[in-house]
């Protein structure tokens, strides 16, 4: 089903391309990222064109729940303990700048833009919630911890952030996409160094920004190392309450609220993609006791690609890669990520000085716990017999009964019944 966003706005329409060109700059991807960096480059009066597969924001993008927050679980005493505390004050000033162009830009954009406080609650784990505090008055954020919400179950506290905000992305998209230099149903299928062909043309760049979500290339960066893919879920409630906020819980597949006009959002369900989860029957079970009043308008689905330390990887794509540059592993929070990416690439690639490349740096140290798991996940879905094998890098395919279709377990490509790709990063359908 459709997300709430997709059903209330019209999106502009481009021209697919049907030449060869030449550009300084080439952004592979139409979802926010690439948009908001060809935005940005347009400002700045850059040669670039980017190139979408199918539709413009038709992945991942229309599927979010849309919140921008610095406040992205417990991520600052996670980078404190693994980074320092230069790390962690460095993560929430790339994400409040994010947040403070959004405030700028959609100052201008009617696209049902607000500021809302933001909390992160647990149920049961107090002195995590005061470490976070901590941390986060240290780096010069104006947290504080509560103990009540308006949420339907005993919380033992909660993470407060004055001050973050919502909005409708695709609204948004699309006044920030017209007159941007755009071809859409354009399909990059090869790449000859600094030529990427497509079913259209061969496009010449001096620099390529591979805004795909999961990165499409294999050859370079391991980013098949690097990230996995979680799904989780959505259903959007009419006649239940309005809670005046944005709601995540600490835990890794809790529950998250917010309300958009008459709706109460709930997300939640989630699991690595291939895996079992709790998905939309888990959100049910739980509104049916929580709101009973409540009927259902809306139910969609996301699909996140996770970094392996809980930081976004933006940069160059690879450290024998010098004109190739991507941004992905957003985590949960692509909005505010997607905004941190635009704003970095646009200047890696203008060569300017981009103060958080070091943080965000691709190349970076990858020798963590979650490499282990998903090594392990990859060598057991290569070695698991199957009858249908996924085209990217050949694991097996699990049957997604709720969903409807071909999943796979290493990192995340997803397919239709009839084979049609639905998430990357295949760049193929199944034959
Ligand atoms: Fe990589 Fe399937 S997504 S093998």
């Amino acid at each position: 089903m459709d997300s709430v966003w997709k059903n209330n706005v019209e999106m502009p329409k481009f021209p697919k391309l049907e030449r060869n060109v030449k550009t300084d700059i080439l952004i592979i991807g139409g979802g926010i990222t690439g948009i908001l960096t060809a935005y940005f480059l347009e400002k700045c009066g850059a040669n670039y064109i980017l190139v979408e597969k199918d539709n413009i924001c038709g992945g991942v993008t229309e599927n979010t729940t849309a919140k921008i927050t610095v406040q992205h679980k417990l991520i600052y005493q996670r980078i404190f303990k693994e980074k320092g505390l230069d790390a962690a004050r460095l993560y929430y000033k790339a994400n409040a700048e994010a947040l403070r162009k959004y405030v700028e830009l959609c100052s201008k954009i009617d696209c049902d833009f607000d500021l809302k406080d933001s909390y992160v609650f647990s149920r049961d784990d107090l002195g995590a919630l005061e470490q976070e505090v901590k941390i986060l008055k240290k780096i010069g954020c104006k947290a504080e911890l509560i103990y009540n919400l308006p949420l339907p179950f005993h919380i033992a506290g909660a993470v407060k952030i004055p001050g973050q905000a919502r909005f409708n992305p695709l609204k948004f998209l699309a006044n920030i996409s017209k007159g941007l230099k755009i071809y859409e149903h354009t399909k990059v299928t090869e790449f000859m160094n600094d030529v990427a062909v497509t079913d259209g043309g061969r496009i010449k760049a001096n620099k390529i920004i591979i805004a795909t979500h999961f990165p499409i290339l294999n050859k370079h960066g391991s980013f098949f190392l690097k990230l996995y893919q979680s799904r989780s879920y959505v259903i959007a409630l009419e006649n239940a309450p309005d809670l005046n906020g944005l709601y995540v819980e600490d835990t890794e597949n809790g529950l998250s609220f917010r309300n958009y006009k008459n709706l109460l959002l709930i997300g939640g369900g989630g699991h690595r993609t291939g895996k079992n989860g709790g998905n939309w029957n888990e959100l049910r079970r739980f509104s049916r006791k929580a709101y009973p009043e409540a009927k259902e308008a809306y139910h969609w689905a996301t699909q996140d690609c996770m970094s392996l330390d809980g930081i976004p990887y933006i940069g160059q794509y690879s450290k024998a890669t010098p004109n190739l540059f991507t941004a992905t592993g957003f985590n949960k929070w692509g909005m505010t990520s997607a905004m941190v990416a635009s704003n970095m690439l646009k200047d890696l690639v203008t060569e300017k000085s981009a103060p958080y490349a070091k943080l965000f740096d691709p190349s970076r140290n990858i020798l963590t716990p979650q490499l282990a798991v998903n090594s392990l996940e990859a060598i057991s879905g290569l070695l698991t017999p199957s009858v249908r094998r996924c085209p990217h890098l050949g694991c097996r395919l699990v049957w997604n009964k709720d969903e409807h279709s071909w999943d796979c377990p290493c990192h995340g490509s997803r397919f239709s019944e009839s084979g049609k790709l639905l998430d990357n990063p295949s760049n193929n359908d199944l034959l």
